[in-house]
């Protein structure tokens, strides 16, 4: 089965065994049978934060779940439920049309509702465990359906249990979020703040559908559509560094462009990427978008091993010039 078309990179990728799961009635019988057979597994939800080799043995599962459950509501909040398999940024336009507010930072987030708890989502200031209650889940090693609250889900920068506590145990069925019905919005990020004045010049506090429309101006601005140009967002996390590390470096680069973190400072790799003159850069068919330097490109007919000898580079050249190593961010299967 061909996954060229779900994987935004847009690798041409072949699976050996491809199944849908529509009801979650599948999941138990469907994960046994995988496991008598020993086959390696792939959840996948968009493909939007997977790097995928040509060829993956064993079998993937595409999550196609969907619906939204109202499971509590007050006067000020509810308690809404959605299903794995839909469409990331339909969730956050569906919320923001019935009154709830709360993830319009997270618009245009490619990828599902199930894939967003893996890496903890964030962008503008908010990240997924702000506005999540609980995931539910089936756990493949208790082998039953479980519900994670917001603790057990161990949420961290672009991290939670589902990545690197237990990556394979979980199978996300479901996310609850928690939003408010009194409009409430967050626009201290300096690019977001900008780009609400800019759009609403005579405002003096923004509502959440402004929000919601700066963010998908300033993304539609700097980040590729992966519709039209291969990419799996951020390629590197934003390396986090202590106070100490961070002086030294900013004395050497009075320009570097960091933010205070409960560890230290967390500095922008992109624009150390973009300092050593990355941007904008071809390796054969993958290369540096040459609006954003954290993100990696496919121009069409790149692969895994043409990805992951850019990034190699990228990194050996950060580390030479500014001692500090890039983690990848998106997964490498297999
Ligand atoms: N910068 C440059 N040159 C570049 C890119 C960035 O100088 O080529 C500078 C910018 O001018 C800015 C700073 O670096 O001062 C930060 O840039 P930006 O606001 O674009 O955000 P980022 O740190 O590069 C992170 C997230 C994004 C998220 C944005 C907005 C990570 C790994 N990435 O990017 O998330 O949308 O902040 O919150 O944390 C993703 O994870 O896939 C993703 C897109």
């Amino acid at each position: 089965v061909s996954l060229t078309a779900s994987n935004t990179f847009g690798f041409e990728v072949e699976a050996e065994r491809y199944a849908e799961v529509s009801n979650i009635a599948e999941i138990p019988p469907l994960l046994a049978k995988i496991e008598k057979q020993g086959w390696p597994l792939l959840i996948l939800g968009g493909g939007s934060n997977l790097v995928l080799s040509s060829k993956l043995p064993g079998c993937v599962l595409q999550i196609v779940l969907r619906g939204y459950e109202v499971l509590e509501e007050q006067a000020d909040h509810v308690i809404v439920r959605v299903a794995a398999g839909e469409e990331w940024h339909q969730c956050v336009t569906q919320c923001l049309q019935s009154g709830w507010y709360g993830l319009e930072n997270l618009a245009l987030i490619p990828g599902r509702v199930g894939a967003a708890p893996v890496q903890n989502i964030g962008a503008y200031g908010v990240e997924l465990k702000d506005v999540v209650s609980r995931v539910d889940v089936y756990d493949r090693i208790a082998k039953q359906f479980d519900s994670l609250t917001l603790d057990q889900c161990c949420f961290g920068y672009r991290d939670s249990v589902f990545k690197s506590v237990y990556p394979d145990r979980y199978l996300i069925t479901h996310v609850c979020f928690k939003l408010s019905k009194v409009p409430s919005v967050k626009v201290a990020y300096a690019a977001l703040e900008s780009a609400c004045r800019h759009l609403y010049p005579n405002v003096e506090s923004f509502s959440p559908q402004q929000v919601f429309e700066a963010v998908c101006f300033v993304r539609r601005s700097k980040l590729p559509d992966p519709g039209k140009l291969g990419n799996a967002g951020s390629f590197f996390k934003n390396p986090v560094v202590s106070s100490d590390v961070f002086f030294e470096l900013r004395a050497a680069f009075p320009e570097l462009v960091a933010y205070p973190d409960p560890q230290g400072y967390k500095l922008a790799a992109g624009w150390m990427i973009d300092y050593l003159g990355w941007k904008g850069r071809l390796l054969g068919s993958v290369g540096v978008y040459k609006d954003q330097a954290l993100v990696l490109v496919n121009h069409g007919g790149g692969s895994r091993e043409n990805i992951e000898s850019l990034s190699a580079q990228i990194q050996d050249d950060v580390m030479k010039n500014f001692r500090v190593f890039l983690e990848v961010e998106p997964r490498f299967y297999p």
